[in-house]
């Protein structure tokens, strides 16, 4: 199993169960397992076999010396590891059980962002932003997504002998994000989002200690020069609206703060800006993950 897909499987498994801290009866119930070492637990372990590329190894361990269902702790919280379809099945049709992203996501990525809000502000926010990313929506950008392809082929794949496809799919997918989402030109400022970015992937699946030298620090110094640059381009969209020089159906950013008020839509800059952050580590990873595939795919079968 490939990293990213451990990842997205590990977001499903990854379900804190407070009633572990909160009720002392049940702990008899508890299923095996150690809790490890306080706040670490068993995050390193994990996040070594996830750079290793040992992940399904690392599972694999785990079910041969607890079993299907066992407990640990990983960034900073306590979890309970389930395995096979019947705990699937489980998770994916239980109410009472929310995913959760980890503590260091919520920090770095910010309070605001929809999947730590709830209730009206949740399908409110959440409404707005699937609104746009909606098939019908995306569409009127095609043409700017086509100006990006043709401009990466050109400088990146045309007279090579060789191309390293994960990396072009990589910076691809970010710069369409910058063109569609955050409607930001080619240029100086696109570079430096995509460095800083780079160093907040590197924090997001981290242990929440927070000083000097850990990767969760980087990581949140990254976000907040990214929300920086961000402001200003909101700033900048909310003058051109004003003007009259853009529409509100633009990008992403556009379109956010064009929602009204008078009924109770709009969003404030946190949010924008939290939200922001997501759509570009929900949509980068995984896109230019599925294109790899797409190339390798091609690459090997050419008759497809
Ligand atoms: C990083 O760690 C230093 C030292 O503990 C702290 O002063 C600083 O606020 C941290 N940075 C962030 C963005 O939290």
């Amino acid at each position: 199993m490939a990293p990213p897909e451990l990842l997205a499987l590990l977001v499903a498994l990854l379900l804190i169960i407070h009633l572990l801290t909160k009720n002392r009866k049940l702990s008899k119930r508890l299923p095996p397992g150690s809790l490890g070492i306080p706040i670490i637990g068993q995050s390193l372990g994990l996040l070594r076999a996830m750079r290793t590329n040992t992940g399904e190894e690392w599972i694999q361990k785990r079910i041969n010396k607890y079993g299907p269902i066992s407990k640990l702790s990983l960034f900073g919280l306590p979890a309970v590891f389930l395995t096979g379809p019947a705990a699937n099945k489980f998770i994916f049709s239980s109410d009472s059980l929310a995913p959760k992203q980890t503590q260091s996501m919520s920090r770095i990525i910010g309070a605001r962002n929809m999947l730590e809000l709830t209730g009206k502000d949740h399908k409110r926010v959440r409404g707005a932003v699937s609104y746009f990313l909606k098939a019908e929506v995306l569409r009127k950008s095609l043409g700017k997504i086509d100006e990006e392809i043709r401009h990466h082929l050109r400088t990146n794949w045309l007279g090579h002998n060789q191309v390293k496809v994960m990396p072009s799919m990589k910076s691809l997918t970010f710069n369409i994000i910058c063109s569609t989402l955050f409607g930001m030109e080619r240029g100086a400022r696109r570079e430096v989002l995509v460095q800083e970015f780079t160093k907040v992937m590197a924090g997001l699946w981290s242990v929440p200690i927070n000083l000097p030298f850990t990767n969760f620090n980087k990581s949140l110094k990254a976000t907040r020069r990214i929300r920086k640059v961000l402001t200003k381009v909101l700033d900048e969209k909310r003058c051109a609206l004003k003007r009259g020089e853009c529409s509100s159906d633009e990008d992403l950013i556009t379109y956010l703060l064009s929602l009204g008020a008078d009924n109770g839509e709009a969003l404030t800059e946190d949010e924008i800006l939290d939200n922001a952050v997501l759509v570009m580590i929900g949509g980068y990873d995984t896109t230019s993950i599925l294109l790899t595939f797409i190339a390798r795919q091609l690459a090997n079968d050419p008759a497809i």
